[in-house]
């Protein structure tokens, strides 16, 4: 059924789970995040960024508000960056459950009066917001402390902006970044700033740039003739710990569009004479698949649902 990004993520806070947020582009990519949450029994939430709405536009929500409202397990329909208020209300129209104001580059006090805007227009329709806090990038673990101070997020400023915002959940910057380059080998997320703002803070968190960028995929992309250069992504380990400490939606989309890659290439490297659609999206929705559901395993959300 579809419902709204509360209705999924209040309960994974409380129960010290996350729950994926897959972004989607089209159809297939749809088929595999709601079709494996099914199967597993998870919670999920699909997202749409403003490039996908371009790309996809009522279409592609329509597939996604269907197959939700088919499906057995709770799935809500977001907006993944929003980058204004119209653009919110927009997604709202389209029939999004959730909406995200993303006005981080703005100073704290403007990404605060941008998200207030959103929170008052969205509830007043039963819509669920997520805003973003702090700048999201990439950090060394033996940077000093005031550098990462300068862009990750600080907690007294989380527990004032989600007061006089109201937003119903908030992505902190703890060292992720968005992307299949995420650091040199294991890229070091700030679990103890995770831990500060969840004990300071009751609503859900998101972490945002949550990729695994798995190895193994990366290996079949280059052995189907992909060039990719070094590719790192978040940790299983980093997630599972992070979803103890308040992180309760865990963004991914480069996960989903390397799987996709790689079942395509398979198909194309080995028999050049393909020319049947199905043939080579079929495997690609496959691999998608197993991808959406060892981070479903990952994250704690099966059975959930
Ligand atoms: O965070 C960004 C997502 O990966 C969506 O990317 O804007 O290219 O659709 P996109
Ligand atoms: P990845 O690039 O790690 O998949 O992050 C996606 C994301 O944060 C979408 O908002
Ligand atoms: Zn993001």
């Amino acid at each position: 059924m579809l419902v709204t990004g509360s209705a999924i993520l209040v309960p994974a806070r409380a129960g010290k789970y996350g729950v994926g947020a897959f972004n989607t582009n089209n159809m297939e990519i749809t088929q595999a995040i709601i079709h494996t949450a099914e199967k597993l029994r998870s919670p999920v939430i699909v997202q749409m960024s403003e490039g996908a709405i371009k790309y996809g536009g009522q279409d592609l929500a329509n597939i996604v508000k269907d197959l939700a409202n088919r499906a057995s397990v709770p799935v809500a329909l977001h907006l993944d960056h929003g980058s204004s208020y119209a653009s919110a209300l927009n997604a709202i129209r389209m029939g999004f459950t959730s909406v995200m104001i993303d006005a981080s580059h703005h100073n704290f006090e403007d990404n605060m009066a941008e998200t207030r805007r959103v929170v008052e227009a969205a509830h007043a329709m039963g819509i669920s917001v997520e805003s973003e806090l702090g700048r999201l990038g990439g950090i060394e673990e033996n940077i000093i402390v005031d550098e990462k101070d300068a862009f990750l997020t600080d907690p007294e400023e989380a527990v004032q902006f989600i007061e006089q915002t109201g937003t119903d959940y908030l992505a902190i910057a703890i060292g992720t970044s968005h992307g299949a380059f995420k650091g040199k080998g294991r890229p070091y997320i700030d679990q103890a700033r995770i831990a500060k703002i969840g004990e300071m803070t009751s609503i859900p968190l998101v972490a945002h740039g949550s990729s695994g960028v798995p190895a193994d995929i990366i290996a079949r992309f280059r052995a189907a003739g992909g060039d990719i250069g070094e590719a790192a992504g978040i940790d299983d380990d980093d997630l599972r710990q992070a979803c103890q400490h308040g992180i309760a939606k865990v963004n991914v989309d480069t996960d989903l569009r390397l799987a996709s890659t790689v079942g395509i290439r398979e198909v194309l490297h080995a028999n050049p004479k393909e020319f049947d659609p199905r043939k080579i999206f079929g495997p690609a929705r496959e691999v998608m698949s197993q991808v959406i559901e060892h981070k479903m395993r990952v994250l704690g959300s099966v059975g959930k649902a």
